[in-house]
């Protein structure tokens, strides 16, 4: 037996008894003629007592870190307790040992506090795995895990395993594909979701469908993104779309409280796509804070809601707000002290590259209710005033408006929003607000094929009464320009998305279940009759057969984990994530493969 007890279980009760351990060594500290030894396993850390007697042999086989040790011992109470260790009450007076296996000097300090960099932790992943952090992290995700199969197996969810080498059919993201040497010249593409598969399921009667499971996507990354990520993918038949709410606000609750030991009983909040982005410039509000956007000119609503309360801002004599399709605008509380540099700092921020802004107006709302702003020669004190009712500032307040097209306009401004929420401490992490957003638009523009796109995937349903819209009208766009005016962009799809704290935790809809509605939803998306055949003929044929009327999720399960752990990054919570280029370090893949593979698959590389 290699051990009677971990590094993490020995306490006063173990007094006196012989026991055996096997663990890393965490530190060594010599005091004399005695040693101590911190020692280390998944569990914990036991210090050890090596007195006198053992002395020669230390000298003999002298300890380094992370060297792999097994200790007999006796359990005896510590003269210098340490509070912060649930072990801190004992040691072990080591009787005799064994050097299990030696290690050289690893490249970083296994500690809480690394010395290591990031690439050189990624590459040493196996030894900073080991650091208490990351295996904190590494518990939460088995918990998160764990507490969702829970929920969904008691819910009647069945996991159901759907193939990895499937068929390449890019809507979306990019696809990985696979070469195939038994079918040279021919590719699969690994699965960027099991959606097919789970629609399939419920065709065949599997009524509640679960996987956690490995999705794929060419995509470029980002800290909540990764090439390959795991998602709690959900499917399920008979059902409605709030009947798909309702079973997952139940899921997300029940990892709460079995993960954090959060009750999350306030109500979920709702919000139409449409209120997100006019309120908050954004389809995934962080709703932990308020500052919504002001919206003081914008060519975003159709339905008339604003008019034009422009008429606060143009002709003027300010050409900049004149001539702006979009002005919008927050008020940030408590921000009037800020300095000229902070200023310049803000317009700085806003006119770089991501965020593309030509610059930043701001008006500063004193305590005696007087304005100080970098637009004091157009506007007269009045109209400030009527201004800064609008954003809904008080005195004290920052008021900062930016102008321009209305798409970038509105976006800068949801950054600028959350950065200076970050900034103001608004965004806290132990706070958790949950929120769906609802009532997203069927198709998105894209100017790159001057066609329609799914915006979540093909299989969305259209809201039921906006299906009429879709098979009435054609889907051309005569003028890219006014795109906005084809009815196409009205059109309301049942799918919802669930945000926590600003992040795009999961997503789903209710499903098309009818081949002509399907076959009219490829149309929409540009595919002839062929190609959509070609691509999905499987799903149509399938839809033939009495599909029942369905509908599913899908959470992210990196993101989940990354949230409750109170981190930005995705990759803290995967046990071998890959960088931002895409790249396994430790493995160094991608990587070139050699001649003889490359024939195998008939693959001739291009330049050759
Ligand atoms: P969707 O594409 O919205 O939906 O993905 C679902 C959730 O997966 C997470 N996610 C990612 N996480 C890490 N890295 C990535 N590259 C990445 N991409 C997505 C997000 C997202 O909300 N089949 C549909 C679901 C459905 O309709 O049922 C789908 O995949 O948290």
């Amino acid at each position: 037996m290699y051990r009677t007890h971990t590094c993490g279980e020995l306490r006063k009760s173990h007094i006196g008894q012989e026991i055996r351990l096997a663990g890393w060594v965490q530190t060594i500290r010599k005091f004399g003629s005695i040693t101590f030894v911190d020692l280390r396993d998944r569990y914990g850390i036991t210090q050890l007592l090596f007195g006198e007697e053992l002395n020669k042999e230390l000298t003999d086989n002298p300890l380094g870190r992370e060297f792999v040790l097994q200790v007999n011992g006796i359990v005896a109470e510590r003269s210098n307790k340490n509070a912060n260790l649930p072990t801190g009450d004992i040691e072990v007076k080591v009787m005799n040992f064994t050097i299990l296996n030696k290690s050289i000097t690893p490249p970083f300090t296994i500690q809480d506090d690394t010395d290591g960099g990031d690439d050189l932790r990624m590459k040493f992943r196996y030894l900073d795995l080991r650091r208490q952090a990351v295996k904190k992290n590494m518990e939460l995700r088995y918990a998160v895990n764990r507490a969702a199969r829970n929920y969904l197996h008691e819910h009647d969810f069945m996991d159901i395993e759907t193939p990895f080498l499937i068929k390449s059919t890019p809507e979306g993201a990019r696809d990985f594909v696979v070469p195939s040497r038994m079918n040279a010249g021919q590719f699969y593409a690994l699965p960027q979701s099991p959606q097919t598969f789970k629609q399939l399921l419920m065709v065949s009667g599997y009524d509640r469908y679960y996987q956690v499971v490995k999705c794929f996507r060419d995509e470029d990354l980002r800290a909540d993104r990764q090439p390959e990520f795991t998602q709690i993918d959900c499917e399920m038949s008979f059902v409605e779309q709030e009947d798909i709410l309702t079973m997952f606000e139940g899921l997300i609750r029940y990892v709460f409280r079995e993960v954090k030991g959060i009750d999350y009983s306030d109500q979920i909040e709702r919000m139409t796509w449409e209120d997100a982005m006019w309120n908050y410039g954004n389809d995934k509000p962080d709703i932990r804070f308020g500052m919504k956007l002001a919206n003081l000119k914008s060519a975003f609503r159709k339905d008339g809601k604003i008019k034009a309360t422009g008429d606060l801002i143009n002709e003027a004599g300010f050409g900049v707000f004149d001539k702006a399709e979009t002005v919008v605008a927050i008020a940030v509380p408590g921000a009037a002290e800020y300095t000229r540099k902070q200023l310049d700092e803000l317009t700085d921020w806003v006119k770089r590259p991501q965020i593309g802004m030509q610059g930043l107006v701001s008006i500063k709302c004193n305590a005696d209710g007087s304005f100080k702003s970098s637009v004091d020669k157009f506007y007269t004190e009045e109209r400030l005033k009527k201004i800064a009712e609008a954003v809904g500032a008080s005195a004290g307040d920052l008021i900062l408006i930016l102008a321009g097209a209305e798409e970038r306009t509105r976006k800068g401004m949801s950054e600028l929003r959350l950065e200076l929420g970050e900034r103001h401490g608004f965004r806290k992490k132990d706070q958790f607000r949950l929120l769906w957003v609802l009532d997203f638009p069927l198709f998105e523009y894209s100017e790159e094929g001057n066609r329609w796109v799914a915006r979540h995937h093909p299989f969305t349903a259209p809201k039921p009464d906006h299906i009429r819209m879709m098979i009435e009208n054609d889907p051309v766009i005569k003028n890219p320009a006014q795109y906005l005016q084809h009815p196409y962009s009205d059109i309301k799809a049942n799918a919802y998305d669930l945000v926590l704290n600003g992040n795009e935790l999961g997503g789903g809809s209710i499903r098309i279940f009818q081949r002509d509605l399907q076959e009219k939803m490829f149309t929409a998306l540009g595919m002839s009759r062929e190609e959509a055949m070609h691509k999905f003929g499987f799903l149509l044929g399938a839809f033939e057969y009495g599909a029942p009327p369905h509908g599913g999720l899908a959470f992210g399960m990196d993101r989940l984990c990354a949230i409750l752990g109170g981190s930005e990054s995705i990759r803290d919570f995967i046990a071998f994530p890959k960088n931002n280029s895409g790249r396994d370090v430790m493995l160094d893949a991608p990587s070139t493969i050699d001649e003889q593979q490359l024939k195998e698959l008939s693959i001739r590389l291009a330049g050759e």
